[in-house]
């Protein structure tokens, strides 16, 4: 039997992470995000499924995909997260479990970044934990699907 699949989505400009600001968003690539995020994963019985686009509408389409498939969602919508009404809506609309990850503190940094379109739409929130937040928003999104927690 194959492992239950959690949808991994990482937003635009997060291709350049790694070399993006690194004072902000440190130095590892979204490579050993897409890593971290499997092997922690596993270690849940999960498998990943991992899209990054600077495309809204690829990232729309990969959440619709996750209704056929997939348990959950461990979403880093960049700066979409600030914007995207159709984001979220993408969100509502599949209703599995999601979790919202930023690698930096949003509430600390500039006030545009301190509004989530996608905050109530999602059960696990973990903010300015740098890259290893991934692994907690796995950890407890994983502890929801299994029904042990509710974020
Ligand atoms: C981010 C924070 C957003 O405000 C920003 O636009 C990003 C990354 C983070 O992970 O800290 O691209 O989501």
């Amino acid at each position: 039997m194959t492992a239950p699949t959690l949808l991994l989505v990482n937003g635009p400009n997060l291709n350049l992470l790694g070399v993006r600001e690194p004072d902000v968003y440190g130095h590892e690539t979204l490579a050993d995000v897409e890593a971290l995020v499997t092997r922690t994963a596993a270690a849940q019985g999960l498998q990943v499924r991992a899209v990054q686009s600077n495309h809204e509408g690829v990232l729309i389409d990969a959440i619709h995909a996750a209704r056929a498939d997939c348990v959950g969602i461990v979403i880093n919508p960049a700066g979409l997260t600030h914007t995207s009404v159709v984001l979220r809506d993408a969100l509502a609309a599949v209703g599995l479990p999601v979790a919202e990850v930023h690698i930096s503190d949003v509430t600390t940094r500039e006030p545009f970044r301190h509004h989530s379109y996608v905050a109530d739409v999602a059960v696990v929130h973990v903010v300015g934990e740098g890259v290893p937040g991934y692994a907690t928003a796995v950890d407890r999104l994983a502890a929801v699907i299994a029904g042990h927690a509710d974020g």
